[in-house]
């Protein structure tokens, strides 16, 4: 039989400050309706000079550790996935694996493809363990990142900040994944990229948006291929993306979800050779608000209220859509969405645990994100322009770290 492998439980970290999305809109002299109705927003994850990617991917492991009773002694591989890393040779993963003393005989290292970087690491992972090299180990892969573009930019309403940590094994509780059935696109592209010593990223907004759209037809054109090849999905009176329970996205914003699921309705209507005849129905057919309500709309409880994780975005709608409805989710399958600017994007699908609510109670979704505070647009822009390398003397909440100094370019983190 072949082995089950996915993922057993997560864990979310998100730093300690919000923003209210329509503060933010008034003090730019926007229509407030832009962020919420027109992105989707409603909240975004303020972090400090000492809630870096480092201290986010580190509290986000040790609360999964904690949380979920992991035995680290049977970890095998830790995978970090970041496109905002600290240091070009030093990996977040090493920092990671001492202040969480974890083993010695552990495969540490950092993934980095813009937002893909995450999803990279987990198929390392998923891969690892189902050809058997594990030798019965577990993984974890832990994605972490900053969003900035910075004050007054057209992605200010699109920053965030978090981090989200994955336990990956052979009891895949939360997700079983269905090896090798992935779709995947790549294209050399410059539609959101960050040069070495630049804090800020640079992008080209309404030309990613294209080029995601893009590379995720790709994908899911290959998804489908091999769904359709082993019986999973047909072509039937509903369409082939309609015979998943859920659809999960890369989030850069909440409405770049809608926008996503469109055109993975708009594949399978120019391919289904039975579909809307002409072009405009087709993309009437495909941008249809019942799909959108049933298939997507739920996963986006949580990205709405931190904003863009980059790498972390695609896996807080998993956590955001197995908070919402994992009993109900049980035994069916999903397929979720990666992308990373630059660009590949990657289709892949899995069916969902038996003990999925028991497993993302114990993640304590609600406590995470209540215990956060509301800042006003001066102190966010206060934090946007604090130094990166000298952190306020704050102490670190209990269960977190924070950078507590950088020294001759080592940096040192207290807490937990
Ligand atoms: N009421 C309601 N809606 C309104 C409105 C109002 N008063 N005013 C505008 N809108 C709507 C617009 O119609 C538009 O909706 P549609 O896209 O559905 O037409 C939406 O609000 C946004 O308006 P604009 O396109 O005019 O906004 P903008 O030009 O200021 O920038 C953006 C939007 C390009 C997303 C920008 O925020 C940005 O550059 N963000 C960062 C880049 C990004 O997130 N790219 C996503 C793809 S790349 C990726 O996914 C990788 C990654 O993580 C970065």
């Amino acid at each position: 039989m072949k082995k089950r492998v996915g993922i057993e439980a997560l864990a979310v970290a998100v730093p300690r400050r919000y923003v209210d999305i329509e503060d933010l809109a008034r003090a730019r002299g926007v229509d407030p309706a832009k962020f919420t109705a027109g992105l989707g927003a409603k909240e975004m994850a303020v972090n400090d000079p000492g809630e870096d990617s480092v201290s986010l991917a580190a509290t986000a492991a040790a609360r999964l550790i904690q949380q979920q009773g992991v035995d680290t002694s049977k970890l095998g591989m830790l995978v970090v996935g970041t496109e905002t890393g600290v240091d070009h040779s030093k990996p977040i993963a090493s920092h990671v694996h001492g202040l969480l003393k974890l083993p010695r005989a552990m495969r540490t290292f950092d993934s980095q493809h813009a937002c893909y970087g995450g999803t990279a690491g987990l198929m390392a992972a998923v891969e690892w363990i189902a050809s058997g090299a594990g030798a019965g180990r577990s993984a974890l892969v832990v994605c972490t990142d900053i969003a900035r573009y910075g004050l007054k930019t057209a992605g200010e309403p699109t920053q965030g900040g978090g981090a989200v940590a994955l336990l990956v094994s052979e009891t895949p509780d939360l997700l079983a994944v269905d090896v090798g059935l992935n779709g995947v696109s790549t294209a050399d592209v410059y539609d959101f990229w960050r040069p070495v010593g630049r804090r800020e990223a640079l992008v080209d907004g309404h030309y990613s948006i294209t080029c995601y759209l893009d590379a995720m037809a790709g994908a899911y054109r290959g998804w489908r291929e091999r769904a359709l090849e082993q019986g999973l999905v047909r072509w039937d009176s509903k369409l082939p993306s309609e015979q998943l329970a859920r659809i999960l996205y890369h989030v850069p914003f909440c409405k770049m979800a809608r926008k996503a699921h469109a055109q993975v309705r708009l594949c399978d209507l120019e391919d289904s050779g039975n579909g809307p005849a002409t072009p405009e129905a087709r993309d009437e057919a495909a941008k249809s608000q019942p799909s959108y309500d049933a298939q997507v709309a739920k996963s986006l409880g949580l990205n709405a209220r931190v904003g863009n994780v980059y790498t972390a975005s695609l896996y807080l709608a998993l956590a955001g859509q197995l908070h919402a409805e994992g009993a109900a989710l049980a035994g069916q399958r999903i397929g979720l969405l990666s992308y990373g600017s630059g660009s590949c994007a990657e289709f892949f699908s899995g069916i969902v645990g038996e003990k999925a609510a028991e497993r993302m109670a114990r993640a304590d979704l609600d406590t995470v994100l209540a215990k956060r505070e509301r800042v006003s647009v001066e102190e966010y822009e206060r934090l946007m322009n604090l130094p990166y390398d000298a952190p306020e003397a704050i102490a670190p909440e209990p269960g977190t770290f924070r950078l507590a100094e950088i020294h001759e370019f080592r940096r040192k983190y207290a807490g937990a």
